[in-house]
């Protein structure tokens, strides 16, 4: 899709971070704009923030870890704003992850894959069939990680787990939609090429009362990117972040380009995915990655 002229984008977490800059980029290309979030004031704030600079931005409170919020949202988007030209299934959560693997609770375990697994499988469900029934060139975009996807880091094994399995299940919806000859183009979004600037360090914003984060939960001291940028300059190194607008035009570009991969790598980050295959192809010892 070259154009988006009067298409409407549905945006997942589209009320901060990559959604919100999603929101505002679409809509300087003429694109119309569903944001949905379960941060009901961000939500408003951000849509006040678009109509201001004369986006038509329409907003739903959506909670993509329940199907039946998510068919809701998709609901909005085909029978009261025409139907989607672009799904942006973009909200995800990080739960704070410190310690060892076998320590981590069940509550942090199920937030983590609700939102960043089964949102994802939630949005698919509710999208999916009606972009297909549609018949027009479409888009359907999961943003998921290089961390789970390329390379793991040991230090969030539940967040590159869900990114990993996202990664696979949008690569076979992408196998799928060709094989058909689909109109839908499905793609994946890795945010990049460094740490993105957002709220994800700060996810327990959000988190739900039944997800509560256990009394004795070690804190990881990072609630935002200058919080990780601080402990980094304690051991002598330099955070390199990205904004989210940056993230945005290269979405963007992705889309138009059509291509299932939408990556923009720093040669740090490509040198470690390379070590990483070639340990695969070759089946020598596992290159650890460090930050
Ligand atoms: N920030 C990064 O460096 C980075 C890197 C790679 C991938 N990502 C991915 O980018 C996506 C966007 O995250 P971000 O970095 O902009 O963080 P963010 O916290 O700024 O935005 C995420 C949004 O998702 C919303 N959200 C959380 N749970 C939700 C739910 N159950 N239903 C609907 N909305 C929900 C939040 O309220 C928030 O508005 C996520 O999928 C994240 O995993 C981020």
């Amino acid at each position: 899709m070259q154009n988006f002229t009067n298409k409407l984008a549905v945006i997942t977490g589209g009320a901060s971070g990559v959604g919100r800059s999603l929101a505002f980029a679409l809509g300087a290309e003429g694109a119309r704009v569903l944001i949905a979030d379960v941060d009901q004031p961000g939500l408003e704030t951000t849509q006040k923030a678009l109509i201001e600079r004369n986006i038509d931005a329409h907003a739903q409170f959506c909670d993509v870890s329940k199907p039946e919020s998510v068919e809701a949202l998709a609901a909005k988007a085909f029978d009261e704003l025409g139907g989607a030209h672009l799904v942006f299934a973009n909200a995800g959560i990080s739960a704070g992850e410190a310690g060892q693997i076998w320590e981590y609770t069940q509550a942090d375990w199920q937030w983590t894959f609700n939102v960043n697994f089964w949102g994802a499988v939630n949005s698919i469900n509710a999208f999916m069939p009606r972009l297909a029934a549609q018949g027009e060139e479409a888009h359907f975009i999961v943003t998921s990680s290089g961390n789970g996807a390329f390379i793991v880091y040991p230090d969030q094994p539940m967040y590159s787990s869900t990114k990993a399995a996202v990664t696979a299940l949008t690569e076979a919806l992408h196998i799928q939609m060709i094989n058909q000859s689909s109109p839908v183009c499905v793609q994946t979004l890795y945010p990049g090429p460094y740490i993105v600037d957002t709220g994800i360090f700060d996810s327990d914003r959000v988190r739900p009362e039944e997800f509560a984060k256990a009394a004795d939960a070690p804190d990881t001291g990072i609630h935002s990117a200058d919080d990780m940028r601080k402990i980094m300059e304690s051991f002598g190194l330099e955070l390199k972040t990205t904004h989210p607008d940056e993230v945005a035009q290269i979405a963007i570009r992705g889309v138009r380009q059509g291509h299932f991969w939408i990556t923009a790598m720093n040669p740090d980050t490509e040198q470690k995915v390379r070590a990483r295959f070639d340990s695969i192809l070759t089946g020598s010892a596992l290159p650890i990655p460090t930050l």
